[in-house]
C-alpha cells in the first residue's frame, strides 16, 4: 500500500452528509500517510465564504460549477491522496468520470435512522436543514443511491466507529489492489 489505482492512488471518499467522510478521511490519510483533501473546504476557501452562504448567496448551480472545478485541479495533481468529496458530487456523471479516470471511488454507507441521528443538529448543510429534515434526508437519499452504488467499494458506517471503518477500508483496498 499504497497501490490503489490505475494511474495514481487517489482514494476517493463518496456518500450521504453524515456518513463519515470528513471523519473517517483524516485518518484513513494518516494510516495510509497519504495528503488528505475536503472538496467542501477547499470550496469554502476558495470563495472564502461557508457553504451555506454560497448557496445561500450563489445558489446551488454555482456551488456545483466550483465542486466539478475542485475535483478537476484535484485530478490534475496526479499525486497520493485521500479525497473527501461532498454528499452531492457522485451525482455528477462528469465528476463520476473524473473520479473513475485517476482513482478508487469508495462509498460509505449509512442506514436513514443513524444519518438522521447524525445530523439532527447540523446547521451547515442547506439541503438538509430546517422543518422536515428527516424526510429530506430520506428523499434525497433514495434518489442518490443508485449513483453512491455506481463507486468501485463500499463501507457501511452505521455501525462502526471511526476507527473500525477506517480498518475495513483498508482491508477492502487491499483486496482491490489484488484484484486489479
Ligand atoms: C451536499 C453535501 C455537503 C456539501 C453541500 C451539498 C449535498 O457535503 O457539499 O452542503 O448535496 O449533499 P457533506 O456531504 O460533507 O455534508
Amino acid at each position: 500500500m499504497p497501490r490503489v489505482t490505475k494511474t495514481a492512488p487517489m482514494i476517493f471518499l463518496i456518500g450521504f452528509s453524515g456518513s463519515g467522510k470528513s471523519t473517517i478521511g483524516p485518518k484513513l490519510a494518516k494510516r495510509l500517510r497519504l495528503d488528505f483533501f475536503d472538496t467542501d473546504q477547499l470550496i469554502e476557501k476558495r470563495c472564502k465564504k461557508s457553504i451555506p452562504r454560497i448557496f445561500d448567496e450563489d445558489g446551488e448551480k454555482f456551488f456545483r460549477q466550483l465542486e466539478s472545478e475542485v475535483i478537476e485541479s484535484l485530478s490534475r495533481k496526479r499525486k497520493a491522496a485521500v479525497v473527501a468529496l461532498g454528499g452531492g458530487a457522485f451525482q455528477s456523471r462528469n465528476n463520476r468520470a473524473v473520479v473513475a479516470d485517476i482513482g478508487v471511488s469508495i462509498y460509505l454507507s449509512c442506514s436513514v435512522r443513524e444519518l438522521y441521528r447524525r445530523l439532527s443538529h447540523a446547521t451547515d448543510r442547506p439541503l438538509i436543514t430546517g422543518r422536515g429534515r428527516a424526510a429530506k434526508i430520506k428523499l434525497l437519499l433514495n434518489t442518490r443511491t443508485a449513483n453512491y452504488r455506481k463507486a468501485d467499494l463500499s463501507c457501511s458506517t452505521s455501525e462502526r466507529s471511526v476507527a473500525e471503518s477506517v480498518t475495513r477500508i483498508i482491508k477492502l483496498l487491499k483486496g482491490f489492489n489484488a484484484s486489479s
